[in-house]
């Protein structure tokens, strides 16, 4: 397979098999140099496989996959050199303190200490650890963790940071901690692929990403384009005190993209939020409470990972 040289990481009919279970169902992705690239999906949707698979920890059962240029089945141990892998969990040595766990890993690249030593004080410093330094990882907070975990991800100063759930389980001070740290790792020419349930995450973070269900990519894009063509621009919220959001839809008609039921609420789409509920308003409806809003990652996730629509 021949790729461009500002692609990083190239998938074509990826596919991963646990004995029956197809978790990776062939598909197709191609990752740029310097960018940020989502997977966004539910649980089970296949991320953690793929990611394992890029980063060299678990074969892939077919299909082609190339990693800086070469081939995980044949080129492990030279792709990995230039990686950094933050996994789900966490997997640090929660006996040793900050310090150590970054020793420990720098070693696993043949580091020397004097440089690892080096590093480590400008990764303690990245990670905001330093006064953490001879702390043992038990006693540091999730956020802490996850930060340590990252700052071990870059003591080999890899090209490319995969990113499994870099934040799920954080308060939200802690996820924008870590978010600014991701930031200054895409300024300083990094390319960043993470894994994230969080719609928000998504959005602010990724240049570009997919979304995954049941292993395979549903929809793909930046995050606005990825809004636009799923689902529209704007967003009309209401609720109807008789619940009768069949008839609105219909007497709606063509003047709406399309609307969804969402628990009590009646999602309309549209280019123009304010003159679908205008048009509400004058077919004498008087919604209980209605929301204008512009439409999120959260309505396509949602559309893309099985809601039934209403029209
Ligand atoms: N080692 C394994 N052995 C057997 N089945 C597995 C294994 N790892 C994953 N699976 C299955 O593969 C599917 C995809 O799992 P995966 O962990 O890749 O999903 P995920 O998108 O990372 O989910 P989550 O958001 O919960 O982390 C699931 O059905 C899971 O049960
Ligand atoms: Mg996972």
């Amino acid at each position: 397979m021949d790729v461009l040289p500002d692609v990083i990481v190239e998938a074509r009919g990826l596919q991963k098999f646990f004995g029956e279970v197809e978790a990776v169902r062939g598909i197709d992705f191609s990752i740029q140099r310097g960018e940020v690239f989502g997977f966004l999906g539910p649980n089970g949707a296949g991320k953690t496989s793929t990611m394992r698979m890029i980063s060299c920890m678990s074969p892939r059962s077919a299909g082609k996959l190339l990693v800086r240029g070469h081939d995980p089945a044949e080129s492990g141990s030279e792709i990995r050199r230039g990686i950094g892998l933050v996994p789900q969990d966490d997997a640090l040595d929660s006996e040793m303190s900050v310090l150590d766990n970054l020793h420990i890993y720098g070693r696993y690249f043949d580091i020397p200490r004097k440089e690892i030593r080096a590093r480590a004080k400008v990764l303690l410093e990245f990670a905001q650890l330093t006064d953490r330094a001879d702390s043992k990882v038990d006693n540091l907070s999730g956020g802490m963790r996850r930060r340590l975990t990252i700052a071990r991800a870059l003591i080999s100063r890899p090209e490319l940071v995969i990113l499994d759930e870099p934040t799920t389980g954080l308060d939200p001070q802690a996820r924008h901690l870590v978010w600014e740290r991701l930031y200054q790792l895409r300024r300083e020419g990094v390319t960043l692929i993470i894994t994230t349930h969080y719609m928000d995450e998504a959005e602010q973070l990724c240049d570009r990403l997919v979304v995954m269900d049941r292993g395979l990519i549903v929809g793909a894009g930046t995050p606005r384009s990825l809004i636009e063509k799923t689902v529209a621009r704007e967003v009309v919220e209401v609720r109807l005190d008789d619940g009768n959001y069949l008839s609105l839809v219909d007497r709606l008609g063509d003047h709406i993209d399309r609307a969804e039921i969402l628990g009590d609420r009646l999602c309309c789409y549209g280019e123009d939020g304010d003159q679908i509920l205008d048009l509400i308003l004058a077919l004498g409806i008087h919604p209980a409470s209605s929301l204008v809003r512009r439409a999120t990652l959260e309505d396509v996730f949602l559309f893309l990972t099985g809601r039934s629509l209403v029209d």
